[in-house]
């Protein structure tokens, strides 16, 4: 069966959420809630939601016009709408009464063999196909998205005993490719996986944290970092999800766990907590939870709730001896000799064991927790990971000092992994005790799982080219947080050789890597000190050298296709500029932020952005709308929320490729190469008309404007004159005399060189070093 619209019953929190994905997705979408009991208009509370995605941060929506694609209704006047859609995902209040009566009314008007689901966190699918009739039962699931439902990647799927194989195979495919999640097949138990463990853990973690006497501050900075955990911690995350929220959570879970669960016992009401969610202190979405930014008297203090005492105090951040001497080493953080050890000992124990307890139960296989765990709460490591990290052996020595039981599973494992390579493949432990391969499904290709099986091709400190298979060579950037310099710029020299013409044993050339970020741009840190000693002739090299990779690249005999996920700014944008394809997964953040360190993009960026806007079937005809358009982009340092905004603002071409998932993005990238190989021939050289001064002090004059309402500082003028002289053609230009690209080039490396040099660019770099934030000087 083919999945082509959708429908979602319940448009708070979670259903509109999901509308919005269904709509990034490209998939129409009908959203139904009750009638509203006042006013004229009964599909208000759907129609409300509309709007409230439109103006929630961070947006639903990837780009706002996906807002058409969704249709409100409401559940008494627009039936009818579900007998066209082919899934119905049900996202209506916590309660199986009020879901069972919400199916009985949707079974007679849906397609038949329409699939419907539901997005319950806690109620098990038995309870909930309760006296309904067969068709139903055969024709539902559970399909559980996480909050929110565009930026977590997990999706738990539940199939019933009645549930037909196809329907569940169908909305996988769909949750996959379209929506971009990845899906873990659970078993239908309470709370499913990542619930079920994370709940566990969060419980644990703040009893331990109450018990050894620990402050807020502390136990996250132990649960979070070391533990690959994000740095919210677990009091941190509890703020993010509401704390009004954990005791429905309990509440249903100690309802529904078997007899003798270990969330039984851990589960404890502290009297503090309990005292700020009755005073309103919910967490962020309330006026504040364990941590609040206290505005009293204008400064912003943030504060931390004293969990002895349940008064906000100043918070600081905790310098704590173990943290700081254990580095990466886990076992040794465990093993520390103070309270900060004894409770991550405690932490890890407890969690572990408890999630390593839970298989076969709520899933098949270790894999299907592992990935629940990093997809649903951001663990750079799931639990079995966790263990291997310490030791299997090590791991059953904590457990029985800390007086667990040792799980069946890590018994077994006699201190073997529960992960191990052989042959170049990742393989997992079964609950059978044999080692198995990890198969990734049909079409993704990891980075990760080539490197395992294969030596770099060539490499250096920056960056390494891996054989991708069929004739395509990857560059992957190594360097730290993927700052772009000379090395990288040496690593797409080396490639350019290797492949050559592109006839011989390599074909073509994909840029991508696995990192949060595919690149943040040039390594700045490189550059202030550069500055700082006077190295021009370094500085301009560097300049001169990114720009001749860069047009080297472009036009190379052979397809050059990127990849990028996760945030591309600056340098790293630019390459994705001179790239023959984009292949961006949904989740790109692209953009020249380049005057926000008082520079100029210098590796051609200025000049293809002008190609673009120029090419632009939108742009209105003469030299200057171009010219007004890649100004403003650039000089506003414009970065786009999504790769459907990249295109708005051209950074992506209309012709460029998004994948929502992924996991995916690597094989799309690399089919996309060898489509473009077949028949390769490079882009054609341009020139620009281009107006001189005349055109440049248009702009000045235009910036002067900016700078009298404020909104432009007094070295944005300096910076934005430089860009305004590139943009127009430099001073020497006229529309009689059609600029080179060369010249442009000139024109953007004679700028940056300028612009290095003056005090308020080298204060914005330190600044930016020092702060991570922009300087407004
Ligand atoms: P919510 O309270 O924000 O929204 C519930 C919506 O259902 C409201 O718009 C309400 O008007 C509507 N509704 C109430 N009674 C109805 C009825 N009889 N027929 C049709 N619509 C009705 O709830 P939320 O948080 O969006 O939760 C929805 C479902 O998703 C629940 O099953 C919840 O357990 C689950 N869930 C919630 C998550 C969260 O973080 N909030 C995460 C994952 C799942």
């Amino acid at each position: 069966m083919q999945i082509k619209r959708a429908a979602v019953i319940g448009s708070g929190v979670m259903g509109s959420g999901i509308a919005a994905h269904f709509a990034n997705a490209g998939i129409p979408v009908v959203l139904l809630d009750i009638p509203a009991k006042e006013g004229d208009d009964r599909s208000a509370i759907a129609k409300g939601a509309v709007q409230r995605l439109l103006k929630t941060d961070p947006a639903p929506f990837m780009h706002p016009k996906n807002a058409k694609l969704v249709t409100p209704g409401n559940l008494e006047d627009d039936l009818a709408l579900l007998a066209d859609v082919d899934w119905i995902v049900e996202a209506i209040v916590e309660n199986p009464a009020v879901k069972a009566d919400l199916y009985r009314r949707i079974d007679p008007v849906r397609k038949a063999g329409s699939v419907v689901s539901s997005n319950t966190s806690t109620i098990p699918l038995g309870v909930l196909v309760e006296g309904q009739s067969d068709a139903f039962r055969r024709d539902f699931l559970i399909t559980h998205f996480f909050n929110p439902p565009r930026y977590m990647r997990l999706l738990e799927i539940v199939g019933g005993e009645a549930t037909r194989p196809d329907a569940l195979a169908a909305v996988a495919d769909v949750c996959d490719r379209a929506l971009g999640k990845g899906v873990v097949r659970c078993k239908d138990t309470p709370g499913f996986i990542a619930n079920r463990i994370g709940v566990y853990w969060i419980q644990t973690a703040i009893n331990a944290a109450v018990d050894l006497g620990l402050t807020v501050e502390e136990a996250d900075a132990i649960v979070g970092r070391p533990m690959g955990i994000p740095k919210t911690g677990v009091f941190g995350l509890v703020d993010l999800v509401g704390l009004d929220l954990m005791p429905h959570i309990a509440k249903s879970l100690l309802a529904t766990l078997p007899e003798n669960d270990p969330y039984r016992a851990a589960f404890r009401e502290h009297p503090v907590i309990t005292r700020m969610i009755a005073e309103g202190y919910t967490g962020r979405k309330g006026k504040g939870g364990f941590y609040r930014l206290n505005r009293d008297g204008g400064a912003k203090v943030k504060e931390v709730i004293d969990l002895s005492t349940g008064a906000y105090r100043r918070s600081d951040k905790p310098k704590l001896e173990s943290v700081s001497t254990v580095g990466r080493d886990l076992r040794a953080l465990a093993d520390f000799p103070d309270k900060t050890g004894q409770y991550a000992r405690r932490v890890l124990a407890h969690t572990l064991a408890y999630a390593a307890s839970l298989v076969p139960e709520i899933a098949d296989s270790i894999v299907a927790v592992d990935e629940g765990m990093r997809l649903g709460y951001n663990w750079k490591q799931g639990p079995f990971e966790l263990i291997d990290r310490l030791g299997t052996a090590w791991f059953a020595d904590l457990c029985r000092s800390e007086g667990i039981p040792v799980p069946a599973l890590v018994e077994q494992a006699a201190g073997r992994p529960f992960y191990r390579v052989e042959d170049g493949r990742l393989q997992h432990l079964t609950t059978a005790g044999l080692y198995d391969t990890v198969v990734r499904p049909d079409g993704v290709l990891l980075l990760s799982d080539i490197k395992r099986a294969s030596q770099p091709v060539w490499k250096n400190g920056s960056a390494s080219l891996w054989d991708i298979g069929d004739g395509v060579l990857c560059v992957e950037f190594t360097s730290k947080m993927n700052a772009l310099d000379g090395d990288v710029m040496a690593a797409y020299g080396k490639a350019m050789k290797l492949i050559g013409d592109g006839k011989g044993n390599w074909k073509a050339l994909v840029i991508h890597n696995e990192s949060d970020n595919f690149s943040v741009g040039a390594n700045l840190g490189l550059a202030l000190f550069a500055l700082n000693v006077g190295l021009w002739p370094q500085i301009e090299e560097l300049v001169e050298g990114g720009q001749r990779a860069y047009r080297a690249l472009k036009y190379a005999p052979f397809p050059v296709v990127s990849a990028p996920s996760g945030m591309a700014l600056g340098g790293g944008c630019e390459i994705l500029l001179h790239s023959d394809h984009v292949q961006a997964h949904a989740e790109t953040y692209m953009g020249l932020v380049e005057v926000g360190v008082g520079l100029i993009p210098g590796w051609g960026g200025c000049t293809e952005m002008l190609a673009r806007h120029a090419a632009n079937p939108r742009t209105p005809k003469g030299p200057m709308p171009p010219i007004a358009g890649a100004f403003e982009t650039i000089s506003l340092a414009k970065v786009a929320k999504s790769a459907a905004e990249a295109k708005d603002l051209l950074y992506l071409r209309a012709s460029d490729g998004i994948t929502m998932n992924r996991d995916r993005l690597l094989a799309d990238a690399k089919a996309k190469a060898l489509e473009l190989a077949a028949n390769y021939t490079p882009p054609e050289k341009v020139t620009y008309t281009l107006p001189g001064p005349n055109g440049r002090a248009a702009l000045e004059l235009f910036l002067e404007g900016f700078a009298l309402q404020g909104k432009a500082t007094p070295h944005d003028m300096v910076v934005c004159g430089k860009l305004a002289g590139i943009l127009t053609g430099g001073p020497k230009a006229d529309v009689t005399q059609p600029v080179t690209e060369d010249q442009m080039l000139a024109l953007e490396r004679r700028a940056f060189m300028e612009l290095v040099r003056t005090e308020g660019t080298i204060d914005r770099v330190e600044h930016m070093l020092t702060t991570g934030k922009p300087l407004r000087n």
